[in-house]
């Protein structure tokens, strides 16, 4: 299951996923997408006997809130469960152990878990094309680790990474150092754009209006995915605090971090 809407997540989500069905020789698998509201409207209950894979991307340093009430309908009866979180080469914080405890709480048994890193949702610098292939090879070496600890007699549980109580949501800050609020911000659209539908289709809010594109129905939370997956760049992002701080990333954060596992 993922959460995914610039791919990053659902690329590992799937790397991972696969190589555990083939070490396994798993043969019912199902897969579950729940970028799009629509998909958000259900819940899942899964078995004592299945395993799950579930993956969402890092929003300022925790789960994604917009997430969590969907999180709590997704059951478990003693499931085995292997959370990751993909993150742009900032930092996941307190995301991990958000998910193990949303998890856990929620009839889960965690035995593996893990982070890695995707390009980032607000730039086509940081972290650009990750996860790459190391990143890939990473994640399928992870999928033997996973498989040979569920072949073993018993499960031992994961120390994760991160703090309780969870530190509050990560802000950027404004030129005077003040916390900048980003959620008021949404996209601009040029006039290059040839009203194919696809950033109304992609938009996992389902905020931009369908009939006008350039209109929004809802509210934004900056995913990147109508700005990414547009076919001519024609959606893009003005605000000054937003360009201010997607700079401030890109240069802040360029040295390469690297995937860490829990197994
Ligand atoms: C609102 C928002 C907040 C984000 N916060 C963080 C963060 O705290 N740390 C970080 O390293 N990346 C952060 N990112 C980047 C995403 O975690 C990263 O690009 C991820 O790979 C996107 O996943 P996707 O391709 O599945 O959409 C943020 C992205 C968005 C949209
Ligand atoms: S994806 Fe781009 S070109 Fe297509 S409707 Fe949206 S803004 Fe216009
Ligand atoms: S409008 Fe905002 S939430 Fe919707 S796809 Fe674009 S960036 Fe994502």
């Amino acid at each position: 299951m993922y959460f995914s809407p610039t791919g990053t997540t659902k690329k590992i989500v799937d790397e991972i996923g696969n190589k555990i069905v083939e070490i396994k020789g798993i043969e019912s698998t199902i897969t579950i997408d729940f970028t799009l509201p629509k998909q958000r409207e259900n819940g899942q209950i899964f078995k004592a006997d299945d395993l799950l894979v579930i993956g969402v991307p890092v929003y300022a340093g925790r789960v994604p809130n917009i997430l969590l009430n969907y999180l709590s309908t997704i059951k478990g009866n003693e499931t085995v469960v292997i959370p990751i979180v993909l993150y742009g080469n900032r930092d996941y914080d307190d995301a991990l152990i958000e998910l193990n405890d949303i998890l856990s709480s929620n009839g889960f048994k965690v035995i593996a878990a893990a982070s890695f890193i995707g390009e980032h949702s607000f730039s086509k610098t940081l972290a650009k094309d990750r996860p790459d292939d190391v990143d890939l090879s990473i994640a399928r070496s992870f999928s033997e680790s996973v498989c040979e600890k569920i072949g073993g007699d018993s499960f031992s549980f994961v120390n994760i990474k991160g703090n309780r109580p969870y530190r509050k949501y990560y802000m950027p800050k404004d030129k005077d150092e003040k916390s900048v609020d980003i959620r008021r911000i949404s996209p601009k659209t040029d006039n290059n754009c040839i009203d194919c539908k696809l950033c109304a289709k992609v938009c996992p809010m389902g905020s931009i209006d369908y009939n006008d594109v350039t209109k929004m129905i809802g509210i934004c939370i900056k995913c990147g995915a109508c700005i990414k997956l547009c076919p001519t760049q024609s959606k893009y992002f003005d605000d000054p605090d937003y360009i201010r701080h997607k700079h401030e990333l890109e240069e802040q954060f360029k040295k390469r971090r690297e995937p860490e596992l829990f197994v």
